[in-house]
């Protein structure tokens, strides 16, 4: 039998010896990229931070899980490594885990002219709740932030 690549792709908790190739992935993916000393401070403050892979980083998550609201902060998959089921696996993972400590939703924000990562989130039933005017920078001006929550009660 032929195993998918998906299944072989090890997802794990952040450590300190990943921080370099996820800030480099951070470069890579964005136009206004989280700075160095944010997402070092993500893994310091003990945030729910996971990656995929173990010695080369494909992809992260940084997010804060709770007994009540949990958030994804950031989900990124470096750019050679998309549209393979990586992101997917990350966010059952969030779930999974937000249901064991009983969490009642996830919270979290894209950009409105995000429609892959809007098409992500919709499918696995988080629902838009809301709209931040105005609240990213991008290249021409500022964009719309769509406000999206899972309910892990139904
Ligand atoms: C958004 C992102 C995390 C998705 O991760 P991924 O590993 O590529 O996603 P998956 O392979 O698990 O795809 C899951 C779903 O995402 C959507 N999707 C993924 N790639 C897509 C594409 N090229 N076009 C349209 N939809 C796409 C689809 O709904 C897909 O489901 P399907 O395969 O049943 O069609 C990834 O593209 C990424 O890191 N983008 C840059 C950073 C970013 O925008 N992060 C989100 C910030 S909120």
């Amino acid at each position: 039998m032929i195993a998918r690549l998906i299944d072989t792709i090890e997802l794990r908790e952040m450590t300190n010896n990943d921080l370099q190739q996820v800030i480099a992935i951070e470069k890579r993916s964005y136009d206004f990229p989280w700075s160095d000393v944010v997402i070092k401070d993500c893994l310091v403050n003990k945030y729910d931070c996971y990656v995929a892979g173990n010695d080369n980083i494909l992809g992260y998550m940084i997010s804060k899980i709770t007994n009540q609201d949990s958030h994804i902060l950031n989900l990124t998959i470096d750019c050679e490594y998309r549209g393979l089921g990586i992101g997917s696996s990350f966010l059952d993972l969030m779930i999974k885990k937000c249901k064991l400590h009983r969490s009642e939703y996830i919270y979290l924000e894209v950009r409105i002219n995000n429609s892959i990562a809007r098409s992500l989130y919709q499918k696995f039933g988080f629902r838009s709740i809301g709209v931040r005017k105005n609240y990213y920078r991008n290249k021409t001006g500022r964009e719309d932030a769509i406000v999206y929550r899972r309910n892990l009660l139904i």
